[in-house]
């Protein structure tokens, strides 16, 4: 409830879920967060106050793993969730040996996240498999809506 009820997480995330009771958050517990593959939460004092989780890609890329993370926003500019992702890359690649490489995407606008991920020194290295070894490449795009 402490972060999933806060506006300020919520405009940054995909999701569409926002929780108005306890019943809300438990069953998101029991429907998503006990059954994913690896996902934690952030504590301080004991106390959770954020979440943080890896998903792994599947075929040619299954040396990637991207990681998300929220915090609830009176928790922010302490340095929290820059630990908590160095936390991660520290024991993602023995939990979860096939993965090369950990990544973070970010909207745009979220300023703070990408300024989590620079300081965690998350840059696309090893981005996919090819001949059974993961390699460097360089992405471009050209959009539906490009002229
Ligand atoms: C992004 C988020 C996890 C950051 O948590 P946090 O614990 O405040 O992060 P940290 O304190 O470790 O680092 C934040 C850095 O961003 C900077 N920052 C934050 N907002 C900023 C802004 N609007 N403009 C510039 N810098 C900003 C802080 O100053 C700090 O940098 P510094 O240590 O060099 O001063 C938190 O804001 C959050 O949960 N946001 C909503 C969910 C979200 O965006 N998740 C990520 C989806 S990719």
């Amino acid at each position: 409830m402490e972060w999933f009820t806060d506006d300020n997480v919520n405009k940054f995330c995909s999701r569409d879920t926002t929780f108005i009771s306890k019943e809300d958050a438990m069953q998101y517990i029991a429907d998503v967060v006990i059954p994913h593959p690896w996902y934690r939460a952030i504590c301080l004092n004991d106390k959770p106050i954020g979440s943080i989780y890896v998903s792994s890609f599947h075929g040619s890329h299954i040396c990637r793993g991207e990681i998300r993370y929220e915090i609830s926003s009176k928790y922010l500019g302490k340095g929290i969730a820059t630990k908590a992702v160095k936390m991660v890359g520290s024991t993602i690649f023995v939990d979860w040996p096939h993965l090369a490489r950990l990544e973070g995407v970010v909207a745009v606008d979220n300023i703070g996240s990408q300024r989590v991920l620079e300081k965690t020194g998350c840059v696309l290295r090893k981005y996919y498999h090819v001949k059974g070894k993961p390699i460097d490449i360089a992405m471009f795009s050209l959009l539906s809506t490009d002229q």
